[in-house]
């Protein structure tokens, strides 16, 4: 059994996972605490895993049915990610596998969000084209085996999630608003306002600061209680840029492939247009659960199956990076 931690932004994650990719636990500790003041505080964030990680590791052996003595690797997320909040996870995992002579596996967190898809019971196999979208981070890959991934293009800018929280927050919807702008958005229509949505851009990077540039101006233009009462289809117009954007890399990147396949990941995936326009593409398109797709531990279990583990005590200099090798 691997048991994995994952500290890498606000989420206090551990989980239990065989070497067959079953879950036998998979717990995550929001911190809650970071709305009021409309996004992650990094110190407040590695503050609480501090407080929070051994309870969640504890919980999740319980839920697991298992003990320290039943694990035979500890995973734990590298990076990147907050690096105070990391070294939280990093310096746990160590002193946990340390303490039992166990193999520590370092595991790259967007390798973790692709490796989320390798998990039973509905294990999806490379090769695919994979997208994650999340709060932090926007990028494209290849997954040609389980290993690791191809980058493919990013974000040059926001991330996708980013976007939506900006928005949601010109639109007066609150901290993470991603789903409140999506649902306002249903009831909106979404060609009431022209905003940019890069696709005359070639390439396979993506740039979301122009469009939320371009809602910033909007607002302005309107006032306050015009903006309001066309909220809906800001909403909408908004939402639609984004998804359009992320659609058309994902239509490139799948462009020429002999055979196409799609997985989707990271927080951003739960957006109902984003299923929807990745549905009608044609080709089979795999999404994990959602509490696979946002931060947690087990996808960092999965990607860890697939890592050279470090044997004892070759791991103890091992630090944490803050971003993406
Ligand atoms: O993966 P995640 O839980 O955390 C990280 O950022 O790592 O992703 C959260 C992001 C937030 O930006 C949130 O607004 C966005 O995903 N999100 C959504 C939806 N659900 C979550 N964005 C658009 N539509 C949604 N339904
Ligand atoms: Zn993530």
């Amino acid at each position: 059994m691997i048991l994995a931690v994952e500290t890498s932004c606000d989420d206090t994650c551990a989980a239990v996972v065989t070497d067959a990719g079953e879950l036998r636990s998979n717990v995550v500790s929001s911190q809650g605490v970071h709305a009021r003041f409309g996004g992650v505080v990094p110190e407040i964030a590695s503050r609480h895993h501090l407080e929070l990680v051994n309870a969640v590791i504890d919980d999740a052996l319980d839920r697991a049915g298992a003990t320290l003595d039943d694990v035979e690797r500890v995973a734990v997320t590298q990076g990147p990610g907050l690096v105070g909040a990391l070294l939280v996870g990093v310096a746990t995992a160590k002193a946990l596998a340390a303490a039992r002579r166990l193999p520590l596996v370092p595991v790259d967190h967007l390798h973790g969000h692709v490796a989320a898809n390798f998990l039973a019971p509905d294990p999806f196999e490379p090769p695919f084209t994979c997208l994650i979208a999340s709060g932090g981070h926007t990028m494209l890959t290849r997954v040609h085996d389980h290993a690791g991934y191809e980058l493919l293009g990013q974000t040059l800018d926001d991330a996708a999630g980013e976007a939506f929280d900006k928005g949601a927050r010109l639109l007066g919807l609150g901290y993470p608003g991603g789903p409140a702008l999506s649902k306002l958005a249903t009831t909106g229509d979404r060609a009431a306002f022209d905003f940019p949505t890069a696709a005359r851009v070639g390439g396979l990077d993506f740039s979301f600061a122009g469009l939320k540039t371009a809602l910033l101006y909007k607002v302005r233009e309107l006032g306050e209680e015009e903006t309001a009462r066309r909220a809906a289809d800001l909403a909408a117009s908004y939402e639609h840029a984004i998804v359009t954007a992320l659609i058309t890399r994902i239509e490139r990147a799948l462009d020429g492939d002999g055979d196409p396949r799609l997985a989707i990941g990271g927080g951003v995936a739960a957006n109902r247009l984003l299923r929807e326009r990745a549905a009608n593409l044609g080709v089979p398109v795999h999404i994990p659960p959602p509490e696979l797709c946002t931060d947690n531990a087990a996808m960092i279990a999965s990607a860890a199956r697939y890592v050279d583990a470090v044997a004892f005590p070759g791991y103890l200099d091992v630090d944490a990076y803050a971003h993406a090798l």
